[in-house]
């Protein structure tokens, strides 16, 4: 089991977006997938067809006395996903959940291939709690200059790998940052997600843009990274 945390290098960036897309995809290629929202602002439950008014998740099940795993929700035969869950402010600061042991239970069942974390930006401690928890973690860029910046900037984790996301290859100042990129950031995938409007429409459909849109360019690029994800990314068998 490879566990896969993706975090944005700002807020927006697309990560709810592209875990919901990548577990998806994921799952269409055979892999038994789990896909956990570690964010409060729990959406990324909106990108597999959960009703807006369930407050059923992780946190709220914690809350409730019933363990963190009561609040998994199973999308198809092979994916499965963690909504955060629905609670108040207050009683967000009064959650806490041992992740680390929760992976190795999980780790230990032998079900899942692969476990994806949507980690969110604005806690930075807990973020770095949970990207040091994972086999790997994703970086979403945005080939902007105020990425540019933070990529220098603010503290980052050691051996992620960088995805350029919503790339759009008709701004030439977004071409000259991802060459720039190419050159200097050794752990950039060799492939960028696009920005397209089948990915924005994804949490407008409620579900995964592979499945909402299969003819898209989106669509193509997520089979892309999720076949990355096998070849470089996959734990051996021990
Ligand atoms: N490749 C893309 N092309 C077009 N729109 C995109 C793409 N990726 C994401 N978006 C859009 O960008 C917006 C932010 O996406 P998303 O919520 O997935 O980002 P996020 O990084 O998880 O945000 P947050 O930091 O708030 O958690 C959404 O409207 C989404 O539809
Ligand atoms: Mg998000």
């Amino acid at each position: 089991m490879s566990v896969i945390a993706l975090h944005g290098i700002r807020g927006g960036t697309g990560t709810t977006s592209v875990t919901a897309a990548l577990a998806w995809a994921l799952s269409q290629l055979g892999e038994k997938v789990l896909a956990i929202d570690l964010s409060a602002a729990n959406l990324l439950r909106l990108h597999f067809a959960m009703p807006y008014d369930s407050p059923r998740g992780w946190a709220t099940a914690e809350r409730a006395g019933s363990g963190w795993e009561h609040g998994a929700m199973r999308y198809n035969s092979r994916l499965d996903f963690l909504p955060f869950g629905q609670l108040s402010g207050a009683e967000e600061g009064l959650v806490s959940c041992d992740w680390q042991n929760n992976l190795t239970k999980l780790r230990n069942t032998n079900v899942y291939d692969w476990i994806l974390l949507d980690v969110p930006v604005g806690e930075p401690l807990r973020a770095a709690q949970a990207i040091s928890m994972a086999d790997h973690a994703l970086i979403l860029l945005q080939a902007d200059s105020q990425s540019h910046v933070r990529l220098h900037q603010q503290p980052l984790p050691v051996n992620c790998h960088y995805l350029v996301n919503q790339f759009a290859p008709v701004s030439q100042l977004q071409q000259d940052i991802l060459l720039l990129w190419q050159q200097t950031l050794p752990q950039l995938l060799p492939f960028t997600l696009h920005r397209d409007e089948a990915m924005a429409e994804s949490l407008a459909g409620k579900q995964p843009v592979g499945e909402l849109h299969p003819q898209s360019k989106s669509s193509q690029d997520i089979i892309t990274l999720a076949n990355w994800c096998l070849i470089n990314l996959r734990s051996m068998p021990k």
